[in-house]
């Protein structure tokens, strides 16, 4: 590589380079040995080259030569250097904690085991089970859903039975999710063409369909009353690492919930389902109450999970902890003790136990007969590096069979859920705004940034040049 922006020899080798920074992208069009790579513009790269947080050079590994010097260097790659230049795609920060850290670390060279060389990289984990829909959403037809920057459609084949393709027709690339069921094939809707659950063409009206190419197919499980998406490589996928959820099995307890599609990448939620002081502030007339500020926060890590915790005692209980103990039978104006126990599970998993029981009846350990509990679901699905499906809902375990306190406990969760919307996605506005800006990390953010290093360690190793 020269520092001539302009000259390309004759006996250059033509490639492309990607270069990912947090949330942007830049592409050269094209790339010749010998030549300063021309890069889209991109205000995040632009910014982060200009005040000299990346070194470009450094990260594809070449060295900066003068002019005078470049016959010599066009030798180089003449000799053999560019074997690799054909496409090269680099990251450095979407695999670390915090994309922002990434223009923290002014002078330093990458960390290589945060680079991915010549392949795709991404900012979740791919290799992995996210809730893609519930049963609902494909009871009348396909649906497309775009996943970890994968666009599936879903449908129920033979028997019932839940299955998930590329959301690609192979013959003109429509969406296939916009065409229907028959017989337990996908159909596309715009030229006929029938599509099997296993992503192979089987028929197309007028044609032979034998030699036509296929499209992928995504491993998919129906379970717990949500259907189960595994959008990385379909070898590894195991059905038997879904996350036990004894309360979508039990009896004993009820489930209410939705979904809302926010404009925001998938780990402000987990930050924001980390810390629940936000709920004094974002939530206050339902959940929130100034002694969560109050109430130190304690947090901790447990193999794979992250917990962090937070118990009041004798205060009273806020507007929605009230109706839950009216739908208890129990008082609603007498003090009790509170409990938030946050439990992360990488990489998509939130569940919260909370609740309240009569003060000084044991707390979180009280007799059922005492007080009010339940589990929030948080189920956070990437669907780009931007924005995320987030499943949310309450499972408790008292009046299980009591229809109208689970609508209305979710009716009254669907309203507070809403009210955090707006917050992540101007947030996420201000981040992509001001990517260069640091942040602070207090000791209430802690449940937050040990969710993140987990799952920065399982992109890392799933990135990894000779990952399996
Ligand atoms: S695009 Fe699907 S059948 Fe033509
Ligand atoms: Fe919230």
């Amino acid at each position: 590589m020269t520092d001539d922006p302009g000259a390309v020899d004759a006996a250059a080798k033509r490639g492309s380079l990607s270069l990912r920074l947090g949330l942007g992208w830049a592409k050269s069009h094209s790339l010749h040995t010998g030549q300063t790579p021309v890069m889209k513009y991109n205000r995040q790269l632009m910014q982060a080259i200009l005040w000299d947080k990346i070194h470009v050079a450094d990260i594809v590994g070449v060295q900066v030569i003068s002019l005078d010097e470049a016959p010599g260097g066009y030798g180089a790659f003449d000799a053999g250097a560019p074997k690799n230049s054909s496409s090269i795609h680099i990251t450095c920060s979407s695999a670390q904690p915090d994309r922002r850290t990434a223009f923290c670390k002014s002078r330093h060279r990458p960390d290589r085991r945060l680079m991915a060389l010549q392949g795709e990289t991404y900012m979740f984990p791919k290799n992995t089970w996210y809730v893609a829909c519930t049963p609902d959403e494909i009871a009348d037809g396909p649906l497309g859903r775009q996943i970890c920057g994968e666009k599936i459609a879903f449908f129920r084949g033979p028997e019932g039975k839940v299955a998930a393709v590329e959301d690609f027709c192979p013959h003109r690339g429509a969406a296939l999710s916009l065409g229907k069921v028959v017989d337990g094939k996908l159909v596309c809707g715009y030229h006929g063409l029938a599509m099997g659950c296993n992503g192979k063409v089987v028929s197309m009206p007028g044609q032979r369909v034998g030699g036509f190419p296929g499209v992928r197919s995504f491993p998919v499980e129906e379970r717990y009353g949500f259907i189960w998406v595994w959008p990385g490589d379909p070898a590894l996928a195991d059905a038997s690492k879904i996350h036990h959820l004894e309360w979508a099995v039990n009896p004993e307890w009820a489930y209410g919930g939705g979904l809302y599609h926010i404009n925001c990448e998938y780990r402000l939620m987990i930050d924001n389902l980390m810390d629940l002081t936000h709920e004094t502030y974002v939530h206050g007339s339902s959940i929130g109450q100034k002694e969560i500020d109050e109430a130190p926060v304690a947090t901790r890590i447990e193999g794979e999970e992250v917990i962090t915790e937070r118990f009041m005692e004798n205060i009273m209980a806020p507007p929605f902890w009230r109706l839950a103990l009216r739908g208890n039978d129990l008082p609603d104006d007498v003090p009790v003790d509170r409990w938030q126990i946050c439990r992360f599970t990488a990489p998509s998993h939130v569940l919260i136990e909370v609740g309240v029981a009569l003060a000084g009846k044991g707390g979180y350990h009280a007799d059922p007969r005492f007080k009010v509990s339940s589990i929030v679901v948080d189920f956070i699905t990437p669907e780009t590096e931007t924005s995320h499906w987030y499943f949310w809902g309450m499972a408790r375990n008292f009046k299980p069979h009591d229809a109208a306190l689970t609508a209305s406990i979710r009716e009254g969760q669907g309203k507070i859920f809403g009210e955090d919307m707006e917050v992540l996605e101007r947030q996420q506005k201000n981040l992509e705004s001001y990517p260069e800006r640091k942040l602070l990390m207090l000791n209430i953010d802690a449940g937050g940034v040990q969710s993140r290093r987990i799952l920065a360690k399982m992109v890392a190793k799933e990135q990894a040049p000779n990952a399996a």
